[in-house]
């Protein structure tokens, strides 16, 4: 254990760093990877280690080890969900990677109420969806493609997410006003502006129920056998996720998409993600774009 000192409280205030050794990071690693199929490289013992300090006081630990220890004996599913809330990277923004979603209006759409499909029969996924920046990109440019007429009986995006906080910021659909930077204006008159929740500062926007009502948000970890969902989807946007997985992990799981992927239905991954050109029953389009013919 090493002190460190609390620069803000000019040094009255001392706090114990607890320290991470090598062999309780690997015991660590090994957990979340088992659990989550996200693989933590050497390099990321120091991140962890502060990421989780004020996790373990919060929860009364003294050491690593004990806290390592609980978590193996399976002490309770929250504190591993609260654990990968804290190591798991949620950044997200609306109209990431915008190639997707012009493909989504100008060649899926188009194809799918070319083949008779209804709007409210679509079945969008942002698998791995952080605080749903994603899945709400993909309502508003629905709305956009179908326009104001079309009356949604359901939600239309399913947006899933391993990250309990995360989830909870898209349910409320409320983020900073800077997040409105990479949204296009016609896109605007969807989000109002909030007063901030530090006294009134830090203007933040939300969402238009409208757009909120077309997206059902559920916690669910892709790393596990099989998924509880009874209808399969036209398109399944799994994008950055798979970045933190290793490479077995990465097929298993796209694998696994496949299966709830309808036929001529879509994959899109992150940009800076590979499948390969023959992917898990997938056909490559193009770069990070898969499709499933049967
Ligand atoms: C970097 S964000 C990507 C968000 C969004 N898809 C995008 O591209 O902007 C990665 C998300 O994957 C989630 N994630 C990581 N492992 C997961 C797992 N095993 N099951 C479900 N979600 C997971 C994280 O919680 C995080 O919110």
């Amino acid at each position: 254990m090493t002190t460190s000192v609390d620069s803000k409280s000019g040094g009255a205030l001392r706090t114990e760093l607890l320290t991470l050794s090598d062999e309780e990071f690997v015991r660590l690693r090994t957990l979340i990877h088992q659990r989550f199929g996200i693989y933590l490289a050497d390099g990321k013992k120091l991140l962890v280690q502060g990421r989780l300090n004020k996790e373990l006081r919060s929860q009364g630990y003294e050491s690593f080890a004990a806290y390592v220890d609980d978590l193996e004996k399976g002490a309770d599913a929250d504190k591993l969900l609260t654990l990968v809330d804290r190591i798991s990277t949620n950044h997200s923004f609306f109209f990431r990677e915008e190639d997707h979603f012009d493909f989504l209006a100008e060649s899926i759409l188009p194809e799918l109420v070319n083949d008779g499909v209804r709007p409210d029969e679509l079945r969008m996924w942002s698998a791995g969806a952080a605080d749903g920046r994603e899945a709400y990109t993909v309502a508003l440019v629905l709305r956009d493609f179908f326009g104001a007429s079309v009356v949604w009986r359901r939600p239309v995006v399913l947006a899933t997410d391993i990250s309990v906080s995360s989830l909870r910021t898209a349910v409320d659909g409320v983020y900073p006003l800077e997040a409105l930077d990479t949204v296009p204006a016609k896109y605007h008159k969807f989000f109002t502006r909030v007063a901030g929740a530090r006294n009134g500062r830090g203007e933040r926007v939300r969402l238009s129920d409208r757009i909120r009502e077309m997206v059902m948000f559920k916690r669910l970890n892709l790393n596990q056998p099989s998924y509880p969902f009874k209808n399969r989807f036209h398109v399944i946007f799994c994008r950055n996720v798979m970045i933190y997985f290793d490479r077995e992990t990465r097929e298993k799981m796209a694998h696994r998409l496949c299966t709830y992927t309808l036929p001529k239905g879509y994959l899109l991954i992150g940009h800076s993600e590979s499948l390969g050109r023959s992917a898990a029953g997938y056909a490559y389009v193009r770069p990070t774009v898969y499709r499933k013919w049967r």
